[in-house]
């Protein structure tokens, strides 16, 4: 599902990356850890295709993304990769379902399905009592759950994760992990998660650590 190769990046002097490689298959949930200032968000903002290696490939489902022009790179990721962040970064002016249908908007699909395909998933998730509020009415792992909901909308090959649960009490870090699994198991859903909780890197299939640059 996504391959990495030889991924190197440099800030300036400060080489962050030296030389990563990486594998996930479908349906496989990865954890990614290391050390503050590692290189673990530089590295998912790769798998991405937000940010460029300075060398190195990234492909995902067998496209190579590195190669694609800007225009095409939005479209591609657009369709193919869901992001969730540790801040959720939902648009506040919009309600949780808007927030939601927003990458089927993107992609060109009618207001009226994404509308559908948005409460399907809220209600998913166990949030569709939820959908006309906004960010700021909802709770922080309500929040997140929108987040997933959103980049789970136009089914994309990967899901990437960087510290989601980061900003959450226990006991809705648990109840977002646990649906992470829910949702491998139910749509075979692949995940990348960047984590410094340790019980959901331990209960990833593989958890891979960056150190000095490498995995
Ligand atoms: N845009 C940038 N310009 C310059 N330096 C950067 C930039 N982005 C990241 N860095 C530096 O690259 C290194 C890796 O940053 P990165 O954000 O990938 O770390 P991280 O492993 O995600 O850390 P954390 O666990 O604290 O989130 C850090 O030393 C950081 O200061
Ligand atoms: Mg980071």
């Amino acid at each position: 599902m996504i391959e990495a190769r030889g991924i190197h990046k440099k800030y300036g002097d400060l080489e962050v990356l030296k030389g990563v490689e990486l594998s996930v298959a479908k349906g496989e949930v990865v954890s990614i850890v290391g050390a503050s200032g590692a290189g673990k968000t530089t590295l998912l903002q790769i798998l991405g295709t937000l940010e460029r290696p300075d060398a190195g490939t990234v492909l995902i489902n067998g496209r190579e993304a590195t190669s694609l022009g800007s225009k095409a790179l939005s479209t591609f990721r657009n369709r193919h990769i869901g992001f969730v962040f540790q801040f959720h970064h939902l648009l506040p002016e919009f309600t949780a379902l808007e927030n939601v249908m927003m990458p089927g908007l993107i992609a060109g699909r009618s207001r009226t399905d994404c509308a559908e395909r948005g409460r399907e998933l809220l209600h998913r998730l166990n949030i569709a009592a939820r959908s006309a509020h906004k960010p700021s009415q909802l709770s922080g792992g309500e929040q997140q759950r929108v987040a997933v909901a959103r980049a789970l909308f136009n089914a994309p090959d990967v899901v990437l994760a960087d510290e989601p649960s980061g900003n959450l009490d226990s006991r809705h870090a648990r109840e977002l992990h646990a649906l992470f699994f829910e949702l491998r198991q139910e749509l075979g859903q692949t995940f990348v998660i960047v984590t410094h909780n340790e019980e959901l890197a331990h209960m990833a299939d593989r958890m891979l650590t960056i150190t000095d640059g490498r995995i």
